[in-house]
């Protein structure tokens, strides 16, 4: 019961949901800290488009994971303040809200790095040692997987298969550039050529 629903009651006396405390309050609580990425961003203007997006699914709760896709699709990614704005506008907490977005991969907590990493993970290539490779780009870039490198530069998502199974383990970049067979080894030089 503790692992899928509910632990023990709160210091306040509260029950509290499991996937509520793996959550960073402070974090998701304080709408003025930002990224130097969010610096730019016309939060107005995107609350607008948000609302708009939500307003054609007439605030039904139920699509939360359609809202969150479209809205993914509009920012880049679903920045703390935009899943306020949706768990306000469907009536949900911010924590329902942020659980799914963690929970999927295909939903991401920053935005994409300049160069955007994507290494198959899928059995094919699993068994010719993408777990290394994974572990050796996320030694050499100083990020887990889901994270963006902090000088924005490359970010790193594990997939379940690129189709080329036969070529594993695979790594693309930028959705175009395709690395075949590609050992642990060479991943210093594969970064290097986007490194400038
Ligand atoms: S399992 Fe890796 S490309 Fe298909």
């Amino acid at each position: 019961m503790d692992k899928q629903g509910f632990g023990g009651p709160s210091e306040d006396g509260e029950r509290t949901a499991w996937y509520e405390r793996q959550i960073d309050w402070d974090a998701v609580g304080d709408r003025q800290e930002s990224a130097d990425y969010e610096e730019d961003i016309d939060w107005d203007a995107v609350e607008e488009k948000v609302d708009e997006i939500i307003n054609e699914y007439d605030g039904d709760s139920g699509a939360l994971i359609e809202v969150l896709h479209e809205v993914q699709e509009l920012v880049g990614y679903l920045p703390q303040r935009v899943q306020v704005r949706v768990a306000d506008r469907l009536g949900l907490s911010v924590s329902e809200v942020y659980s799914v977005v963690t929970f999927y991969s295909l939903f991401s907590l920053k935005p994409k790095g300049e160069n955007h990493i994507t290494v198959c993970k899928g059995t094919a290539c699993y068994v010719r040692g993408a777990a290394q490779l994974i572990e050796e780009l996320e030694n050499q870039l100083g990020i887990s997987v889901g994270d963006t490198t902090s000088d924005g530069k490359f970010s790193l998502e594990v997939v379940r298969c690129l189709g080329a199974c036969g070529l594993g383990p695979v790594a693309m970049v930028n959705n175009e550039d395709v690395f075949a067979r590609i050992t642990v080894d060479q991943v210093s030089d594969m970064l290097q050529q986007y490194e400038d």
